[in-house]
């Protein structure tokens, strides 16, 4: 499995809000992140910039303030910044405080590691930190955390202590200057550096690359019907498709499945009528690394083996991605069926008036392609 490591400083919120939109960024798709939470050592100084031998000058820090509220309110995500002057009342405490500034939480995150729960505990340090706006280098705010996350306290915290988790900090810390990161959150990924909360298209798109070459397809099996029915309700509304005014079952018909990694990630299913061969539904659980056109060569070889003569589906007004990537596939328009979804609606009442983009969604648009 691919994996990205993630450097992170609990009481960063550009760390905070760069690991809530990396975690949704690749939701569903097969790659591991292995978190690596670092402390600052007294030695280095007490702000992350000191961390990296930088200096934040005071503007800097109330810009970041300004950009941090500016990037949480455009993803939606909940932040609540310090208050001013209470940053300085914080590191007033963590120099006279016999750990290094965050090493505590990090060394919490650390010995939770394999209890299958280090997610939960990560999130739920940020969420401290950051939503409840505590002091994450406190125990009681670290105890807190854990139990949240469904671990026993007082046994992490135990093992929190133990010689091998502070090695595994310091080995953490020692990889992140080794990696040269400029600061956190830094992403590493295929030998490359990310930095910064607003890098995380650039991380997805790179390990989409990564991905892109090894998406195979085969045909659906009975062992995949599960799965065909718990694609089609949750992408299609409902466990029907209705397309020129007729019903599909897809979860019946023949189709393709692409895998990567093991994992199933794309599903096309169709059905061969009188020479031609109708796509009914096509799904690409990861966009843009080619699920979708190899699924569509696939079926198009298939029609051509049986001897259809055109390959044809129906996709509605407002899919305008779908409208890109069918012509982009060779499809051309052939017919526009004006306000046909009012008909497909009396078959399907889950068919939204309203569509992708806040689009209507009305007519039903054909594509062919001659084989
Ligand atoms: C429409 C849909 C099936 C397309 O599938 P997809 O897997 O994203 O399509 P592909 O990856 O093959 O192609 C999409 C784009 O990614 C690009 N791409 C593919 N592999 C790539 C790679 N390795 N690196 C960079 N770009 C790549 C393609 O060139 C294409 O770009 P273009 O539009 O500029 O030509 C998909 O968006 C989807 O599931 N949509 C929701 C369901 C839906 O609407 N279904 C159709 C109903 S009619």
């Amino acid at each position: 499995m691919l994996k990205v490591i993630s450097y992170s400083i609990y009481h960063s919120p550009n760390a905070y809000l760069g690991a809530v939109l990396l975690d949704r960024a690749l939701q569903g798709i097969p790659v591991a992140i292995e978190r690596r939470p670092i402390c600052i050592p007294k030695t280095r100084g007490i702000k992350v910039a000191d961390l990296v031998g930088g200096r934040e000058t005071p503007a800097q820090s109330a810009y970041h303030r300004e950009d941090c509220r500016r990037w949480a309110t455009r993803y939606g995500i909940e932040i609540n910044l310090l208050p001013p002057g209470a940053f300085e009342q914080r590191a007033e405490h963590w120099r006279r405080s016999s750990y290094e500034r965050e090493e505590l939480p990090a060394r919490a995150y650390y010995a939770s590691v394999g209890s299958g729960k280090e997610a939960t505990l990560d999130r739920a340090l940020f969420h401290a930190a950051w939503v409840s706006g505590r002091d994450v280098n406190e125990e009681a705010v670290v105890r807190d955390a854990i139990a949240s996350s469904g671990l026993d306290p007082d046994r992490l915290l135990a093992r929190a202590q133990q010689e091998v988790v502070g090695q595994k900090l310091r080995e953490s810390l020692n990889a992140f200057d080794r990696d040269g990161c400029p600061g956190v959150p830094t992403w590493i990924f295929d030998g490359q550096r990310f930095w910064g909360k607003d890098r995380v298209d650039a991380v997805v798109l790179a390990v989409k690359q990564a991905l892109a070459g090894g998406v195979t397809i085969r045909p659906v099996t009975d062992s995949d019907c599960e799965w065909v029915s718990a694609v089609v309700r949750e992408r299609w509304g409902a466990p029907i498709v209705v397309s020129r005014g007729a019903i599909h079952h897809p979860d019946q018909l023949p189709g393709f499945v692409a895998v990567v990694d093991d994992k199933r990630v794309g599903l096309l299913t169709f059905h061969v009528n009188d020479n031609e061969c109708e796509v009914i539904t096509i799904d690409a659980l990861i966009e843009g690394i080619g699920i979708g056109g190899a699924l569509l060569q696939q079926v198009t070889a298939l029609a051509r083996a049986r001897g259809c003569r055109r390959i044809w589906l129906i996709t509605t007004n407002e899919n305008t991605r779908a409208l890109r990537f069918y012509q982009k596939q060779g499809f051309v328009l052939a017919a526009i069926h004006r306000h046909a979804l009012a008909a497909s609606r009396q078959l399907k009442p889950s068919i939204p008036r309203v569509g992708r983009d806040g689009i209507p969604l009305r007519d039903e648009i054909e594509m062919e392609r001659d084989l």
